[in-house]
């Protein structure tokens, strides 16, 4: 099954291994414009039976790291495109996944110097960045106290995924993926401790999953419903997140809403590499019993672990994060059962062609 093709009314994929979305943090930040070893990154993984892209921020405020490839304007969609095109000519398919960091940010990154876009003014403590300092060298530094987005402001970010879905369809993606995981800025609208606000985007779990609902909303005025996915972090830490206190009802509600709008995907991403591989853990059966959409389980997936999970039908598709850096013809390699070649976490976020395109194909 892990092999097979999978389909539904939208798209069709060659197998049931999706590659994870991953920030590389390759491009010129100046105008985070997609480039020739970015093109050369995506082809190379082209067999994966969906390849979800890195990060996207879709506006300059959204960036919250150096050197992100975004998509806000043509010369970035135009950049996308050469992506895309290379991923398509060897037989792939591609979503971008649009993102905005929020909090996790600093005035560094933007070209305006605006402090990061918030919630709510609570900082992200012991949340490090990756910025260019005074003398324009790379350097970790601490995220900046956001500044709360007024109620306008929000219903602004909602029309900057709008038009960034509207570059990605013309750029040439199959699909999108709305990052609304792991403690950026539409997890930190669902977040209760972090989420002050008292518009209608805070308070009730309704209201503070209304500015990803109606995200979702604009996307969908681009992009068919089959082609749209959403991303998840249940029980999620990272980026100084409390864990929600009402998982159970949280997330099935996420998925009700979703399934009402007929969204293709769900993606769950277990940040601990635990409940998710319990076969016995309530929450994807609740989320299966909500939702008629395809569930993407990711979270440290072997080939064993993922034909299991897709066999006790808690799943429908497995996304591979750091296998894939290190293996682009990793569904080759799974199939054939044959050895891995391991990571070098030190070129996750930095560096050129090191550790990001140099890394052989097993008959390479
Ligand atoms: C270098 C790196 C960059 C990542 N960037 C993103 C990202 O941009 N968006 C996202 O949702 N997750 C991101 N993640 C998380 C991965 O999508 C994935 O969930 C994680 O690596 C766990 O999967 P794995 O165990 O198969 O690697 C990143 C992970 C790594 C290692």
């Amino acid at each position: 099954m892990l092999f097979d093709k999978f389909t539904n009314d939208a798209v069709t994929f060659a197998n049931h291994i999706v590659m994870a979305p991953m920030t590389r943090c390759r491009a010129d930040h100046s105008d985070a414009v997609p480039n020739d070893l970015i093109v050369d990154y995506y082809r190379q993984r082209a067999g994966a039976g969906m390849i979800i892209s890195e990060g996207v921020p879709v506006s300059d405020r959204a960036r919250g790291y150096i050197g992100t490839a975004a998509l806000w304007n043509d010369a970035q969609a135009a950049g996308w495109k050469k992506v895309n095109d290379a991923v398509h000519a060897a037989g792939g398919i591609i979503f971008a996944q649009l993102w905005h960091c929020g909090r996790v940010a600093h005035s560094a990154l933007h070209a305006d110097g605006s402090l990061p876009a918030g919630v709510s003014n609570i900082a992200a403590k012991l949340t490090k960045t990756f910025i260019i300092d005074a003398d324009g060298k790379p350097t970790m530094a601490d995220c900046e106290a956001p500044i709360a987005l007024s109620t306008a402001e929000v219903q602004g970010v909602v029309k900057d995924f709008g038009a960034a879905a509207a570059l990605a369809k013309r750029a040439g993606f199959d699909g999108i993926e709305i990052h609304g995981a792991n403690g950026y800025l539409l997890d930190q609208f669902r977040c209760p401790v972090l989420n002050d606000r008292t518009d209608q985007y805070g308070g009730s779990l309704e209201n503070r999953y209304r500015f990803l609902l109606e995200v979702v909303d604009a996307c969908a005025s681009v992009y068919e419903p089959g082609r749209i996915a959403v991303r998840q972090s249940p029980y999620g830490t990272f980026n100084d997140m409390i864990p929600d206190p009402e998982p159970l009802v949280t997330y099935p509600y996420l998925a009700r809403e979703l399934a009402r709008r007929e969204i293709g995907f769900l993606h769950i991403f277990d940040q601990s590499f635990s409940w998710i591989h319990d076969a016995t853990h309530p929450l994807l059966p609740a989320l299966r019993a909500a939702y008629q959409g395809a569930l993407i389980a990711c979270g440290n997936f072997d080939r064993a672990r993922s034909e299991a999970i897709l066999a006790r039908g808690q799943a429908d598709l497995i996304a591979i994060g750091r296998p894939f850096i290190a293996n682009p013809d990793l569904v080759a390699r799974l199939q054939a059962n044959a050895s891995l070649t391991p990571w070098d976490d030190a070129t996750f976020y930095a560096g050129g062609a090191k550790g990001y395109t140099d890394y052989p194909a097993l008959a390479g």
